[in-house]
């Protein structure tokens, strides 16, 4: 059966559907290639509406039978969609269909991974699990009979009964079909119990492949601290007896929410210090946090339909961006998010795919799963909470909650329950959901007679479809400094809702310098003249962590500019000025990690774009070695110091606090290896003793041209653990030259383990090329071609994956003319391409252009 014909969905067409549902009973006859699932629903008809047309979704299923009220019934099915004549009253509906999980490569709907059985529902995949109103807002409470031999057959919700060859499962909250899950294997559990502040015990399970035993502990005690975390900040409980995770090897993305029985991406939850990173080990700890604060923002309230999608992504992700800030650094996760939101939201909002936090259509769903809607959309949840205060948005959370428990929602709902709360009109706030694009914040200064000006205009470019923008409510926190250092005065939220507007402060002794934009208060692209005597102070001085770090980035991206455009030498203001604060230890090491950092490549041509110009990506990338080399000079008493204090003594242990110490050290090796040609990385590979240790140490070597002895021991000791191999298979690729990144993709995609169907190595390898800006834009194309003739290859087997690897060429309109000529036939030749998915079909027109 094909998928339904192409089509585009729009936002403002929104009708409810013509019946509720009052229970779903499902029973599945699991066989590999010929699954057998029975449906029993009760539809009852929705007085919310007069409409009764009774059309259900389902795709790549054969059915074998319908009944109503126990009559057979001859349905008409079509372009993925059933449609009956039916009673005006309410009916049982029984429909038996055929699936064949073994031949699901998409991993959508009903799959296999390792001889497991595993399901991933949202956004559209139930309807290839069977016939069903595959939408949102029809939530039911299901049961579910599960009927194999397999030693662990999981579902929703409470387990009900099991015995010899079957497990049945209720879950007694309604749902949408978006988050059904069954699971079915050969899995052991490693297990605890949680007890919920009304002294309920809960069963915690995390199901892993045998052998995977020994990656659960920290997982396990992630969800624990989750819990706990949303009972004391939010006031949520758990809702069910057993919470269960399962982790599984073949999957699309992170992680998934389904009621009760979270799935995740292997790579999403299984950590060890051996084999994980301590980056893996923050986003594995932040992400069972997101999946589980998902049980009340998401589940038990959900959405509408999925143009609302982020008044559940935005919110848990801003749930969880505080959980994170909680448990470990406030200003380091805070200047963590900047980085990532300016890495991938920006080039998303500045470019051809740019749509709004809440788009108003699609073709497919699944390709807006994106940097915009979860980022930005938790952006726009932090300027609400800044603008209402800590106290308003407290209550304005339980309200929602009170208010909106088991309903499908709306934005509109969401805001109306800060309006009712505060009594403030948030029509114009409303426009973050609505307006795509990055608004530009420009501060003017101004200074006389004791009276200190700033004058601050937003502009927010045309993106596809929206030509002109209405001014936004910005709040922009501003602090200013005294010339010796000292606070003039608390730091302020300035309300920016015109275009333009002026805010004085008067009664100063001497010209203050101005800290705007304190902790990034709003995702905008800030354009704020200082000159670099200015930003140095701020460097030095400032008392918001987020913008001291802000100035470093901002001296660093000027050097680089100015590198790349005028062929000036490093700026000895920067260099200076990171040095002193690099030399601070009473600064948290993590924190110094970070300022060591540099603005990325891709953000350099982003910026060097928006100044007219277009940037070279070979100039940019020596542009950076050359910075990087200069402060490792210039740096070189120091580093043995910053290497000394990140040494541990204690057993090795993922937190905040050693991880920062790992950091520092990290980025101090791998300055130092640029001066010593890689001998203590040797040492230290040698030594290394967990995973962050020796694959830094790796990266050193590798970037110093060595390692190739190490590389293959490595392979050696790990190759039979995928994960750790994924990032044997990425470093690769991520420390190429810049003329060797495509070669060598190349030569990794046919290496006997370059297992292209699963997406974990599939994107270790092509992700990594596509995140390697001078080698992904290397002026042979080679990398473009390559990718090209990768993704036409994995289309057919799993469309979402390639529509979201598309992505690599969203940027294309910044460079020059060959290089667009170079991409634009990539575009082209993929598009050409018989039966392209709908996924990609649409991905690639919007970033072709009209
Ligand atoms: N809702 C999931 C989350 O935010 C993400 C998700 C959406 C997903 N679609 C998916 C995960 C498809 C895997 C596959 O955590
Ligand atoms: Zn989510």
């Amino acid at each position: 059966m094909r998928d339904a014909a192409p089509t585009t969905i729009h936002l403002k067409d929104y009708e409810p559907f013509g019946w509720l549902i009052d229970s779903v009973h499902l029973t599945f006859r699991l066989d590999p290639g010929k699954t057998r699932v029975i449906s029993r629903v009760a539809f009852r008809p929705n007085p919310a509406t007069r409409n009764r047309d009774f059309r259900l979704n389902g795709e790549h299923m054969t059915l074998i039978r319908a009944s109503i009220d126990g009559q057979d019934w001859k349905p008409h099915v079509r372009d993925g969609i059933l449609t009956a004549q039916v009673p005006d009253a309410p009916f049982e509906w029984v429909a038996e269909v055929e699936i064949d999980p073994a031949a699901n490569t998409a991993l959508e709907g009903l799959y296999m991974s390792n001889g497991m059985y595993c399901t991933q529902c949202e956004a559209e995949g139930f309807r290839r699990i069977t016939f069903y109103p595959d939408r949102p807002d029809v939530m039911a409470v299901f049961t579910v009979r599960i009927e194999g031999t397999h030693p662990v057959m999981l579902s929703n919700g409470n387990p009900v009964d099991s015995g010899e060859g079957f497990a049945e499962w209720h879950d007694p909250w309604p749902k949408p079909a978006y988050l059904f899950a069954l699971v079915a294997g050969d899995l052991v559990a490693h297990s605890d119990t949680f007890t919920t502040v009304s002294g309920r015990e809960v069963d915690l399970n995390l199901w892993v492949r045998p052998g995977d035993e020994g990656k659960c502990a920290f997982g396990m005690e992630a969800l624990k601290k989750s819990m706990r975390w949303d009972e004391e900040v939010y006031g949520r409980e758990y809702d069910l007896d057993v919470f269960n995770i399962v982790a599984v090897d073949d999957f699309n993305m992170g992680a998934m929410e389904n009621k009760g029985l979270n799935i995740f991406n292997s790579a999403a939850v299984l950590a060890s210090p051996e084999t994980s990173t301590d980056d893996n080990f923050e986003r594995i700890e932040a992400i069972i946090a997101h999946e589980y604060f998902h049980n009340w923002t998401g589940n038990r309230i959900t959405c509408r339909d999925w143009f609302q999608l982020c008044l559940k992504e935005g919110l848990t992700v801003f749930r969880d961006a505080q959980f994170t800030s909680d448990l470990r650094s406030a200003p380091v996760k805070r200047i963590r998010d900047v980085i990532d939101l300016r890495a991938r939201q920006f080039p998303e909002d500045q470019g051809p795919l740019s749509h709004p936090v809440r788009p108003e259509s699609f073709q497919e769903i699944n390709n807006f799963y994106t940097a915009t809607v979860y980022e930005k959309g938790a952006e726009v949840i932090g300027m609400l909470k800044r603008l209402v205060g800590d106290a308003a948005y407290a209550e304005a959370l339980d309200l929602y909650f009170a208010r909106h428990d088991g309903q499908a929602c709306t934005i509109e709902d969401w805001l109306k329950v800060f309006e009712d709360v505060t009594g403030r009109d948030l029509s114009q706030f409303k426009r973050w959901y609505s307006q795509a694009g990055t608004p530009r914040l420009t501060v003017e200064e101004a200074w006389r007679d004791g009276t200190f000006t700033l004058t601050l205009s937003q502009a927010t470019p045309a993106t596809p479809g929206q030509p002109d923008k209405l001014p936004q409510v910005i709040p922009v926190a501003v602090g200013l400094l005294t010339p010796n250092g000292d606070e003039v005065r608390a730091t302020e939220v300035l309300e920016l809702t015109q275009a333009r507007q002026s805010y004085s402060f008067d009664g100063l002794t001497a010209r203050p310098v101005a800290s705007v934009l304190r902790d990034f208060s709003a995702p905008v692209v800030l354009d704020h003249d200082l000159s670099p005597e200015q930003r140095a102070f701020l460097l030095a001085h400032d008392t918001d962590p987020f913008n001291r770090w802000e100035a470093g980035r901002a001296l660093a991206g000027q050097c680089l500019l100015d590198m790349i455009t005028e062929d000036a030498a490093p700026d000895t203001a920067y260099l200076d000025g990171l040095t002193a604060v690099l030399r601070d230890d009473g600064l948290d090491p993590a924190y110094r990690a970070l300022m060591l950092g540099l603005p990325s490549q891709s953000e350099l041509a982003a910026t060097l774009h928006q100044r007219g110009l277009i940037p070279d990506p070979q100039a940019i990338w020596e542009a950076t070695e050359t910075l990087r080399q200069t402060t490792a000079q210039h740096m070189q008493d120091l580093l043995p110091r910053l290497r000394a204090e990140a040494q541990i003594e204690a057993p090795f242990r993922p937190d905040a606090d050693q991880a920062g110490k790992r950091a520092l050290g990290s980025a101090a090796l791998a300055l130092l290896s640029r001066l010593d040609s890689g001998t203590q990385a040797a040492a230290d590979y040698a030594c290394a003793d967990n995973m962050t240790l020796q694959l830094s140490a790796l990266s050193c070597l590798l970037k110093a041209g060595k390692g190739e002895v190490e590389l293959a021991a490595f392979y050696d000791q790990w190759r039979g653990d995928r994960l750790v191999i994924d990032k044997w298979f990425g470093l690769q690729v991520a420390l190429a030259a810049p003329e060797q990144a495509a070669e060598t993709a190349r030569r990794l995609s046919a290496h006997a383990e370059f297992n292209w169907r699963n997406p974990n190595r599939f994107r270790a390898v092509f992700g990594a090329l596509a995140m390697h800006h001078a080698g992904f834009h290397h002026a042979s194309g080679a990398a473009y071609q390559l990718l090209a003739d990768w993704l036409i290859r994995l289309d057919p087997v799993n469309p979402q994956t390639t529509a979201r690897m598309c992505s690599a060429y969203q940027t294309w309109r910044r460079y020059d003319d060959d290089r667009q000529a170079l991409i634009g036939a990539q575009l082209d030749r993929i598009l050409a391409q018989p039966d392209l998915s709908r996924d990609t079909t649409e991905m690639l027109t919007r970033i072709r252009g009209s």
